[in-house]
């Protein structure tokens, strides 16, 4: 069993990424509209920030809203962007309070001007945070951010060699976030639906039929425990990871 001080060392380093799935169905199952689950799966995001928080998670990237999700009904569409409004507006002091930091990433282009606006002020306001990093992902699709990240890279930087291109391309799409250590997805689906694409090239995956409203704390702590039972061997033999680890990566 470990000491409350040690799971906190442990989730110090980790980047942990969540597909928020599930709400629709959750709904449907209750004989609710849609829009109830999104609701709900507010509720669950508050919840699993606080839950990463303790855990002393360095980074969590939350998938909100894909550029996909666009294809929605208008009315479906307005309802998750009123509730992500409201998710930031009742945050921002909670997430200050705990030294939290937010960030958005995704298109902004493309969002109304008020979210755009609280967006802007909750970044603002959490922007000396040194606990949490909260990323929410929100009209986000990983092959927009890596053909972004591309065009950007080889217009600065038009004859590198290819592992430089790779450490700058990481360093554009990732940020001081780095790569996906864990990635979880609620809602029974075993896809990725164009999030972090690159960033998880190595990450460990965990998918769970529980849909996302109904995802708590004792969920969010069992991924953990199954990524820590898990061996990362980066493509090299177990013996020499030690090796690996000091150096290759
Ligand atoms: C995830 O839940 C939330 C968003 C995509 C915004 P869904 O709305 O996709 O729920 P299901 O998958 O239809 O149950
Ligand atoms: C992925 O869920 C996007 C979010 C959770 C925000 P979707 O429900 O949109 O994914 P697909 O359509 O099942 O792949
Ligand atoms: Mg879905």
């Amino acid at each position: 069993m470990q000491s409350e001080s040690e799971q906190i060392d442990m989730g110090r380093a980790l980047h942990v990424a969540v597909i928020m799935d599930g709400n629709g169905r959750w709904a449907a199952r209750r004989g609710l509209p849609r829009t109830a689950g999104h609701r709900a799966g507010l509720a669950a995001a508050r919840r699993i920030v606080e839950r990463a928080s303790d855990a002393g998670i360095r980074c969590l990237t939350l998938y909100a809203f894909s550029s996909d999700n666009w294809r929605r009904p208008a009315p479906e569409i307005e309802t998750i962007f009123w509730l992500l409004r409201a998710f930031l507006r009742l945050e921002t002091r909670r997430l200050r309070e705990r030294g939290a930091r937010l960030e958005v990433i995704g298109r902004r282009d493309r969002l109304p001007a008020v979210v755009l606006r609280i967006i802007e002020k909750t970044e603002a306001e959490t922007a000396f945070g040194h606990g949490l990093h909260l990323r929410v992902a929100i009209d986000y699709s990983s092959r927009d951010a890596i053909a972004r990240a591309a065009g950007c890279v080889s217009s600065a930087e038009p004859s590198v060699s290819w592992q430089t291109m790779r450490s700058l391309l990481l360093r554009a799409l990732a940020g001081e976030s780095g790569e996906v250590d864990l990635l979880i997805r609620t809602g029974g689906e075993k896809r990725l639906s164009d999030f972090l694409l690159w960033e998880s090239a190595y990450a460990e995956l965990y998918f769970t039929d529980r849909m996302w409203p109904d995802f708590g704390a004792a969920d969010f702590d069992a991924a953990l425990d199954a990524f820590r039972r898990r061996e990362r061997r980066f493509g090299a033999v177990p013996h020499s990871l030690r090796l690996v680890q000091g150096g290759a990566r």
